[in-house]
This record gives structure tokens, sequence and C-alpha cells, in this order.
């Protein structure tokens, strides 16, 4: 049985075709949290592979798989470097190993999923590139036609991949923020199944799952730090509700400290949240050379702020240098070549053991979210 719960007023809504969030309290304040009844639920250690994809903890998520592609979804490779960066047992979970090298594979599948399971024939998205991408190729392979808004300034692989999946692709004279605004008026006006960040509440589900992943494949042993980067922030109250779910369910006994990464000139969330409770959305301006993150007016602000306050995570903010920078460090270290948002973490990581916030004994993630293919532009690339 599912719940879900408006992250502002506590409103209780049935799963139900149509509904995105609270009606009483809007679309960034009235996000919805997925409750699931774990009582009775039997879930044990011993049911989950380091290895296997995403659907192995379906009874974990909200829909059945219907597609054909979950296999190449989730299941992305955890690996150790020892005594690298200045940390003592570094684990960098790679996520650009995804069908369409990045992490928003694992919203993008349950997406499609709920889509069929309720009989849309049409699906679409708003994205800075890789949900657009990531949805027109997980769709690809199902009967839904899918539609995607993005901003010019979607760099030309993640566009490559649009185009090769055959998605309608309308391209918005403006920031990322209004395009995800002229997606909403056109989705909704024509009655499409939205798999917009933050809106739909089921996505955050299936991301959960990476924090899953992370715990099983360190054999239940709990990281002191997971550190990610934040645009909208979904990822990030995603890892946060994935750790959370394990404890709840007894198989660890306690979290990580989740961190989350932003660039200085795209850092909204993290004003936000510096602002304390109640918080209170801002819209801006942004730029980075990091574009899934750039990100002015977050549409999970308020999940994210709440899940960070109250399991006692943070946000800290790094330059496009040191994110540049972070890149070839990553790939020339670890063999791991991330797009900006990607390496972000890494450039967090520096910050935080450099003002002695992280210590070299810890054990730390870093998560990469996209493939560096997908945005060679900050490393030379065109
Ligand atoms: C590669 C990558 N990293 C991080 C993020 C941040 O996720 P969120 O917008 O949910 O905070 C995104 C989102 O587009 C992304 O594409
Ligand atoms: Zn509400």
């Amino acid at each position: 049985m599912i719940d879900l719960t408006c992250i502002s007023c506590g409103r209780h809504y049935k799963k139900s075709k149509g509904r995105y969030y609270c009606e009483d309290c809007g679309s960034i304040m009235g996000t919805l949290v997925v409750d699931y009844d774990f009582t009775g639920m039997k879930i044990t250690r011993d049911m989950f592979s380091p290895t296997a994809s995403i659907y192995q903890f379906e009874k974990l998520l909200p829909v059945k798989n219907h597609s054909k592609v979950a296999g190449a979804i989730g299941g992305t490779p955890l690996l150790l470097f020892e005594n690298c960066f200045g940390i003592d047992q570094l684990y960098v979970k790679n996520d650009g190993m995804n069908l369409s090298a990045s992490f928003k594979d694992r919203a993008s599948i349950i997406a499609v999923n709920m889509a069929i399971e309720e009989g849309y024939d049409t699906i679409f998205c708003a994205s800075t590139g890789n949900a657009a991408s990531s949805l027109a190729l997980v769709s690809a392979s199902s009967l839904l036609r899918t539609v995607i808004f993005v901003p010019s300034s979607i760099p030309s692989g993640k566009m490559a991949q649009l185009r090769a999946a055959g998605a309608e692709v309308n391209i918005v004279d403006g920031s990322y923020d209004d395009a995800f605004d002229q997606s909403l008026k056109v989705g909704f006006e024509n009655g499409w199944y939205c798999r917009n960040s933050a809106i739909n509440p089921y996505l955050l589900e299936g991301k959960k799952t990476a924090a899953y992943e992370i715990l099983v494949q360190m054999n239940y042993r709990v990281p002191d730090y997971c550190i990610v980067s934040v645009g909208d922030g979904t990822v990030i109250s995603s890892l946060i509700k994935g750790f959370e779910e394990f404890k709840t369910l007894g198989l660890v006994d306690r979290m990580p400290c989740v961190i989350g990464v932003q660039a200085e000139n795209a850092a909204t969330l993290k004003k936000v949240f510096n602002g304390g409770e109640p918080f209170v959305p801002i819209r801006e301006e942004v730029h980075s050379i990091a574009d899934s993150i750039s990100v002015g007016y977050p549409r999970d602000v308020i999940k994210a702020c709440k899940f960070l306050a109250r399991s006692g995570g943070d946000l800290v903010a790094v330059s496009d240098k040191q994110i540049k920078d972070a890149i070839v460090e990553l790939a020339t270290r670890t063999g791991i070549f991330a797009e900006p948002a990607g390496a972000a973490p890494l450039a967090g990581l520096k910050q935080l053991l450099g003002n002695k916030r992280i210590q070299k004994e810890s054990a730390v993630v870093l998560v990469v979210t996209g493939n560096g293919l997908k945005d060679t532009s900050a490393v030379g690339g065109t």
C-alpha cells in the first residue's frame, strides 16, 4: 500500500492517476513523499545482489516493470580506491554506466512504467539535458510518444541522444527553469504523462535505489559520507530516503552523512537551506559549466532542505574552475570520465578535506551522476 504525503502540510493522498502534488500547497511547496507500509513486509539482506539491476528492489518501488530495458538500469559499479585524494577508502558509484549514461535512468524507468500502467500514450519532460535524453532512450522501445522541452544551452552529446532516440524536441528560448514552466503548460493541457523532476513524486523512488545499491555493494557497511551534486534537489532527497528506508527496514543501523555539492554561481538550493526553517523558495538567474545543476528555481527544494535538516546533511558550493579540475583529476586517478555535475562531488570532497570537515579515515562515497562523453566542452571537447 502506497500513501502520498505533502511535504509541507502533511495532507495524505491516495496513489491515483493525475495526482502529482498537494492541491492546497501547490507544485513547489506541496511536493509529495511516497510512503510504503513496511509492516509485514519481509525484506532481508540476502534478497539483494551487488550486480543486479534496479527491479531487484521491486517490493520497494511504486510500480511493476513493463519495460524491456530495466536490465540496463541500476546495478552500476561501486569502485574502491584506497589512499586516493587523501582518503583512506574512497568509493565511487559510477552511474555514468546506466543505459543513457546518467543517474536519471533510475527515474525514467519508473515514469515510463507508470505511464504504461496508467494507459497514457504520450510522456513529456523538461530537462537541462540528462532527464530528457534518459527519458527518450528509456521510452524508445515502448509504444509511448516522447515529447521533450530543453533550453538551447543543452550540450551537444545530450542533444544527439535525443535526436537518435527519435524524441520530439522543443527547444525553449530561455533557461531550464523556463523550459520547465512551458512543458507543464503544454503537457498538462494535452493530458500527457509528466516526467518532470520533483512534481512527479515517483521519480525519487527510482533514484533512491542508488542508496540501496551502495549499502548492498558495501556488504551493509554504512559509509561515513555520501557526496552528490545538487540542482533541483531530487537526487539528494532520494539518496537520503533510500538510506533511511534500509535503516527503517532493519538492514543497517545508521545513516551516512549525505552532502550535496552545488556550483558557486548556481547555489540556489544552498541559499534556501542556509536561510533555515521555514524554508522559503527563491528564483534567480544562475550560470555554471555544470549544465545539469544550473538550476535557479529548484523544484524539489522543500524536500531536499527538510530531508537534509532531519538527517544531519549539508550543502557546499564549489567554483567552475574546481569542477573543471575535478573532471581531469577523477579521470586521471580513477579512469572514470564524468560530466561536470558528475565530477562536482570530488571538488566538494577536496573542499571538505581542506577545511577538515572530513577526515582521511572516513569511508566516503562519491556519486558520479553522468558520463563525461555527454558534455566534453569543459575539458577541451566541442
Ligand atoms: C548529471 C547530473 N548530476 C546531478 C543532477 C542533480 O540532480 P537534481 O536536479 O535532482 O538535484 C542532475 C540533474 O539533472 C544531473 O543530470
Ligand atoms: Zn500540502
